[in-house]
């Protein structure tokens, strides 16, 4: 077996490599994070409120707008220095990236929890730290309600329950209220509380409805690939489906996809009726040709929303625990007036 010898010259070249390395290391402040915006807060940045943010990921052109809002906002010039991290859809991420925040003493933390449930440890230790937690889009489920400061976010049952208004209505200009009605749910992350709001809220509605069938509802993680997935699993299975209920606009993509190459057709002339959820602007232009029924909007547009509320904070306002942001509900009927609006995202 040939082994590699070094030689003491070659000892000497590479400890000086690594001090070389390790000083590049140092100087350039190397972090828990790799995405994490890591300039230190030096003197000039005193005035600056530091804000942690904790985004749950990058599944969807809506995670993406809602991201830019934040980025936008939290911006020097407005006052802020901004610690940013995408957590890739795992909660163990947001825990390791808020005890980093805490550890780094910012001034407020700000995250989107990527599901409901099991954050009781690190906000208590937020608390402890004198840290006040502001929630973005998504909520939790906590019995001690003081562990968080505000929610600025979506209501996601009443989307839900908008979808189900909706659908209630079209099937009565149709003339099919009486009607057996198949529906597929896309749901999107499993315990989100967007998944789980929009599940609820639906259902309320669905259940005044005998003759609406749920034939069946799987998880598709607020993506396009997974949505498609799902979608060609229910076209095989279920050859007579009336409605597909997306929870998101990027499992909407996904699913007419799948729904083109099945053969069957969609929208206002067709034979499946598309309700899908967000309305970024792609799939604004698919209402604007009848190939998406109705958009239920979810507003990404948070950052400047949160923004207001540390101001209120850092002014002694007395503040409400609840910001929901404004939605809107898209049909062709409206839609031309929101794109001429030029949303950008
Ligand atoms: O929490 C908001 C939801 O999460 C949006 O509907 C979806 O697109 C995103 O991934």
């Amino acid at each position: 077996m040939k082994h590699f010898k070094f030689n003491k010259y070659t000892d000497i070249a590479a400890m000086i490599l690594l001090l070389v390395i390790l000083l590049f290391m140092i100087l350039g402040g190397c972090s828990l994070f790799q995405n994490i915006e890591d300039e230190s807060v030096n003197e000039h940045d005193e005035n600056l409120i530091v804000v942690g943010v904790s985004q749950l990921g990058s599944e969807s052109g809506w995670r993406t707008a809602n991201t830019e809002s934040v980025q936008a906002s939290f911006t020097k010039k407005n006052g802020y220095f901004l610690l940013f991290n995408n957590a890739r859809q795992k909660q163990e991420n947001q825990f390791k990236t808020i005890r980093s925040f805490i550890s780094r003493r910012v001034d407020y933390i700000v995250f989107a929890p990527v599901v409901e449930t099991g954050w009781e440890t690190v906000l208590s230790e937020a608390k402890e730290a004198g840290i006040p937690v502001i929630l973005m889009d998504r909520s939790v489920t906590i019995e001690d309600k003081s562990l968080y400061t505000a929610l600025v976010g979506s209501n996601f049952v009443e989307e839900g329950e908008k979808a189900g208004r909706w659908l209630e209505k079209d099937l009565e200009e149709k003339g099919r209220s009486e009607k057996d009605i198949n529906i597929v749910i896309l749901k999107g992350t499993q315990g989100a509380s967007a998944q789980v709001g929009r599940t609820v809220g639906f259902s309320t509605i669905a259940s005044e409805h005998s003759n609406w069938n749920i034939l069946d509802q799987e998880y598709a993680d607020f993506t396009s690939a997974k949505g498609k997935e799902v979608m060609e699993s229910f076209l095989k299975k279920y050859p007579d489906i009336d409605v597909v209920i997306s929870q998101n606009d990027d499992m909407t993509f996904g699913a007419l996809e799948a729904i083109k190459e099945s053969g069957r057709t969609v929208g206002i002339d067709g034979e499946i009726t598309i309700i899908s959820f967000d309305a970024v602007m792609e799939a604004l232009e698919m209402v604007a040709e009848g190939t998406i029924n109705v958009d239920i909007e979810c507003n990404p547009d948070q950052g400047k929303y949160i923004s207001e509320v540390i101001r209120m904070l850092e002014a002694g306002e007395e503040i409400e625990k609840e910001y929901y942001v404004e939605e809107d509900v898209f049909t062709i009927d409206n839609v031309t007036e929101e794109l001429l609006n030029k949303r950008t995202y």
